[in-house]
């Protein structure tokens, strides 16, 4: 019997390789059922969209934009190609401040009926378009609201450059609507091509084919043959230099901070052949990064072709890379294999937090990529300790429905499930998980995984039936169940060790000068700082300060850690430091923990509400929205 099943499911994968290799890749509809899984699936129950994805499916986008400055606008037209499964007579797409000028169906000039639904917090509007069942083409003409909450608008003096605007998208989670009216779901795929015209002496870029140089006219057009979800459309317009890295990858930044990135960015071919080595062949021709202003809410994002990323990684030292390592392991999972809702985000953060692990151990040593995993392992148990009123939120598969997607990004995400997937690796064996996660990102290329889905096709494909494994793993309770199950590994960073010591050294006495830090990392210095006693005197700060500079570091992780505990400590030495990043700096990551603890005190908030008030306005939405809740 088993030989037989064997044989079967060979030739199921193989078939899958082939169809896969063969064919420009399709979403797939989510009711059919997958050759690879054994059970077939209840259709897709995204709580974050009104589209009726059930009845008719967008396939393709047609996007024709300009982009205004002046009026902080995009304007121009999106035409859909629609499947209409079930004869629907209507489809409803998902918007948010969007205006409609008018829809028409088809080739034709006749308008069609719509209408705009009542405004949901967090989700928008419904739009609402009278279809027929031989409808193959919507055309919604739409401008954006200077408040959209994927664009940011910059200013000159809020770039590197300090002489022209700057515009960039952020659509993940559910803000690709309020740029281009969709089905803002990521259970449906799309191809696209666009047209987007820009001011003469800016580039335009998307995650899509891009130029590498402006054109006389401003116009610029994108294909993008890999089908993606909506929350990976992204579009950036500034004054753009371009560098190549290798023959199938580069750096877009501002003309006086490529170079810089380029430089730091070296090391990206190693990762892209790392990462193709354990999973698989990079599946979208190209790879590059573009290093956008400081505002820019995120570490980075996995837009695919073209990760955007924060400038605060440029270190110097290369070494904050592992976020490209990141945003890259994310073409495999997320973006090659998609969570179906936002309730299974830990299938796109927790698989490439694993993989991003991996590529790290493969181009700087396991030594180093412990150090991550331990700094990661920390940041879990800080979450578990901050979520410990909000048990459910601890759980791998999350329910968001009713409440902002966003509230999904916590590093249980990230942290349990990498936790999870070392846990399945230590105990079933690097060869045989590694063999088992190759042919997952096959047999799921371009489609859409809800964690029941990846459950079964690990029941099916790596348990297989054994009893002792499976209670071995517990994986109900590590998915469904908040905390962490008492098999999660433990990891110990040999690096750690020596960090300890010092530590150790330093608060029997020794001065801070006589510290033996040579050949320390960023990761060390994180590991160090995490760890000094939560009180500490001026004079111990200040002999800190004096023999490692970390207020005058140019190192973003290492400042925000420093200025952690110069907040509490009240290291006054260091305020004008903390005031100069919060009002430069937009990255949420760093510069949410940065208010939270300033509001700990009545006179640290009153400082918090000061420069906040200057801060907001060069802040993204996405950023602003989380300060504001935090400080009201
Ligand atoms: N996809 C995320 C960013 C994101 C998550 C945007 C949820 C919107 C909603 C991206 O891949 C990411 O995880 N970025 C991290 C860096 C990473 C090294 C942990 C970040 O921005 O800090
Ligand atoms: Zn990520």
């Amino acid at each position: 019997m088993k030989s037989t099943s064997y044989y079967l499911q060979g030739i199921v994968v193989f078939t899958l390789l082939f169809v896969v290799a063969c064919s420009t890749p399709q979403s797939q509809p989510q009711t059919r059922q997958s050759p690879t899984q054994s059970k077939p699936m209840e259709p897709v129950k995204d709580p974050h969209t009104f589209a009726n994805t059930a009845d008719v499916v967008v396939k393709h986008l047609d996007l024709d934009l300009n982009v205004d400055f002046d009026k902080k606008q995009l304007a121009g037209k999106s035409t859909l190609q629609i499947e209409n499964r079930n004869g629907a007579k209507q489809l409803i797409l998902d918007t948010r401040d969007l205006t409609i000028q008018k829809v028409t169906l088809d080739k034709g000039d006749t308008e069609t009926k719509f209408k705009l639904g009542d405004e949901v917090k967090y989700m928008g509007r419904s739009l609402t378009v009278d279809i027929t069942p031989e409808t193959k083409e919507v055309n919604v003409y739409y401008t954006t609201s200077p408040q959209a909450a994927a664009l940011q608008w910059l200013a000159p003096a809020q770039t590197a450059g300090g002489k022209k605007p700057f515009l960039f998208t952020q659509s993940q989670a559910i803000l690709a609507r309020s740029w281009v009216p969709c089905q803002d779901s990521p259970s449906v795929r799309i191809t696209y091509h666009a047209k987007v015209k820009a001011p003469k002496d800016l580039l335009a870029v998307m995650s899509a084919k891009n130029s590498t140089a402006l054109n006389a006219e401003g116009v610029y057009e994108f294909d993008m043959p890999q089908a993606i979800p909506s929350y990976l459309l992204a579009l950036a317009v500034g004054d753009l230099s371009f560098r190549p890295l290798g023959n199938r990858s580069g750096v877009y930044a501002e003309p006086n901070v490529v170079d810089r990135a380029a430089n730091e960015f070296a090391d990206l071919e190693k990762m892209m052949a790392a990462a193709e080595s354990l999973y698989g062949p990079y599946r979208w021709e190209r790879y590059d990064v573009i290093v956008l202003p400081p505002s820019f809410p995120f570490g980075g994002m996995e837009n695919p072709r073209l990760t955007f990323a924060t400038p605060t990684i440029l270190a110097g030292d290369r070494s904050l890379v592992s976020l490209i390592a990141h945003e890259l392991a994310h073409s495999w999972s997320g973006n090659l294999v998609t969570n179906a809702t936002w309730n299974d985000f830990w299938l796109n953060e927790g698989f490439t937090n694993y993989f991003e692990n991996r590529i790290m151990e493969v181009v700087a040593g396991k030594n180093y990529s412990e150090m991550l995993a331990q700094l990661g392992l920390q940041d879990l148990n800080d979450e578990l300790e901050s979520l410990k009123d909000k048990p459910d939120d601890t759980r791998l598969k999350l329910d968001l429905a009713g409440r902002d997607a966003d509230d999904g990004t916590t590093n249980i995400a990230y942290d349990k499930g990498f936790m999870f997937l070392r846990m399945i690796e230590e105990t079933v064996g690097r060869d045989k998980w590694d063999a088992f996660l190759k042919k997952y990102f096959d047999a799921f290329a371009f489609q859409s995984m809800m964690t029941e889905k990846f459950v079964s096709y690990l029941r099916d494909n790596l348990i297989q039936g054994d009893k002792a494994l499976e209670d071995k793993l517990k994986i109900d309770e590590w998915i469904y169940k908040p905390g962490l199950p008492d098999n999660c590994p433990k990891i110990q960073a040999a690096e750690f060790g020596k960090v300890d010591a010092q530590l150790k050294a330093w608060t029997g006495g020794t001065a801070a000068k006589d510290l033996q830090t040579t050949g320390w990392t960023t990761q060390h210095w994180l590991h160090f700082l995490r760890h000094l006693p939560a009180s500490m005197t001026k004079q111990q700060m200040s002999d800190l300060d004096a023999a490692f500079g970390f207020t005058k570091s140019g190192n973003s992780e290492i400042v925000t850690e420093w200025l952690l505990r110069a907040i509490p400590n009240k290291y006054e030495a260091a305020y004008p430091t903390l005031e100069n990043f919060l009002k430069t700096v937009g990255r949420r990551k760093f510069v949410r923990p940065l208010y939270a603890e300033l509001a700990k005190t009545p006179e640290g908030k009153a400082m918090a509400q000061r420069i906040y008030k200057e801060a907001r306005p060069s802040y993204h939405a996405v950023t602003y929205n989380t300060i504001d809740e935090l400080l009201k």
